[in-house]
Order: structure tokens, then C-alpha cells, then sequence
């Protein structure tokens, strides 16, 4: 995937780029100051705890199961996480299976737009038929940024509290060119 830099309104230089293992102690240190909602949005469990053993998974994915970005920015001269977002190849070659995470001061200025949007592209590279994503049935934010990247979205068939985004990614096609 491409590494993409920016600068927010702030005129905060932003970088979104793959994920790698050394990027295990910024990411432990973005999950630990995470609010309790965002814990329970992004992991579906209210006592979600950050679990040093599952994270060096997360930032070391198997290319061939998983992929996974984070966003950094520059922060009193050193490198911060912003945020991060995966996707799980759960049927190799046809489905993925989507996620992302902000820190909550950075949330709600597109950064995860960004983060989705390229997910998408690298789902697509990859030639795979579809990425989805469960979202929480209140979880507003997460449900406008998918609906605005192109994914539908529809009833969970088991449980009423969530939803579930899903993209067909047809060869060509671009749903999530719109701004
Ligand atoms: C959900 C999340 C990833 C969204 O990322 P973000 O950077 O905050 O979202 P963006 O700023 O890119 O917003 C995208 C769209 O969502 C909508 N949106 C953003 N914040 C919103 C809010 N609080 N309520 C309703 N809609 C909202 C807007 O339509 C926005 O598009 P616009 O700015 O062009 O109008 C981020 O807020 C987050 O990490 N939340 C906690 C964890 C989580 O919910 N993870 C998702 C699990 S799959």
C-alpha cells in the first residue's frame, strides 16, 4: 500500500502507512488512553483491556490473513498513533472483515474516512469480492463514514444491536471516489 502524508486543519502533519512490529509501543500507548466508549465502539465489550500479547499480533499481521495500517502524527517532536484500521481475510481470495480505531481527540476530522478508504483499495488489489464490517447498531459515526465510502449496510441476521457494512469490490469499480 501507498504511504499518504497530509496536513490537517491544524496544521498537524499527518502519515498513514502499513503497520509494522515497531510499532508496538506507540500503539500500546494509544490504546491504553483510550475512553471506555471508544474501547466498547471499536471492540464491542464494555471492560475491554488493551492485552500486550494480542497487540504484538495485531502489529505483526500475516500478509497473507491480514492487513493493517496506522495513522501517525508528529507530536511534541516524536511520533504519536493517531489511529489504525485492519481487515481479516475471513474466506481467502472473497471476504474481508474490517475494523478501525481513532484516538477519541482525533476523531471526526476524516482521518478514518482515509483509513477506510484505503482498506478498500488494498482489499481490492488484493482481488478480493468483498470487505464488510460490524458496526454497532449506535455506533452513528462509523455507520455515516461506511454508508459515505459506499458500503450498505443492513441488519445483522443474528443480533439487533448490530449492523453490518458490506462492499462488493468488483474489479474497476470505485464506489469511494465521492468526497
Ligand atoms: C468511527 C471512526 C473510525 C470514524 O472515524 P472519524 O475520523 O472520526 O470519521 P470521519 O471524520 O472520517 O467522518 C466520516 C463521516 O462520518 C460522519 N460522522 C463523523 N462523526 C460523526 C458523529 N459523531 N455522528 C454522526 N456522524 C458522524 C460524517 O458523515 C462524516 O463525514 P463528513 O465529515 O464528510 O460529513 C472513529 O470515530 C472511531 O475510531 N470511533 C471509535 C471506534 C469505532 O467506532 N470503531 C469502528 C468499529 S468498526
Amino acid at each position: 500500500m501507498a504511504t499518504e502524508r497530509w496536513t490537517n486543519e491544524e496544521g498537524k502533519a499527518l502519515t498513514l502507512r502499513p503497520l509494522v512490529p515497531a510499532d508496538f509501543d506507540i500503539a500500546r500507548e494509544a490504546l491504553r488512553r483510550l475512553s471506555p466508549r471508544s474501547r466498547y465502539l471499536r471492540f464491542f465489550i464494555r471492560a475491554w483491556k488493551p492485552n500486550d500479547e494480542r497487540l504484538r499480533k495485531t502489529v505483526d499481521p500475516d500478509p497473507k490473513l491480514a492487513h493493517a495500517l496506522i495513522v501517525t502524527a508528529e507530536d511534541a517532536g516524536r511520533e504519536i498513533a493517531v489511529g489504525a484500521g485492519q481487515f481479516f481475510v475471513v474466506a481467502p481470495g472473497d471476504r474481508a472483515e474490517f475494523a478501525l480505531l481513532l484516538a477519541d481527540e482525533w476523531q471526526g476530522s476524516g482521518i478514518g474516512t482515509r483509513m477506510l478508504r484505503a482498506l478498500v483499495d488494498e482489499a481490492r488489489r488484493r482481488g478480493l469480492r468483498e470487505l464488510f464490517g460490524e458496526i454497532l447498531a449506535g455506533n452513528a459515526a462509523m455507520l455515516a463514514l461506511a454508508r459515505k465510502v459506499g458500503f450498505s449496510v443492513t441488519p445483522h441476521p443474528g443480533d439487533r444491536g448490530i449492523r453490518v457494512a458490506s462492499l462488493a469490490l468488483a474489479p474497476g469499480s470505485d464506489p469511494g471516489s465521492e468526497s
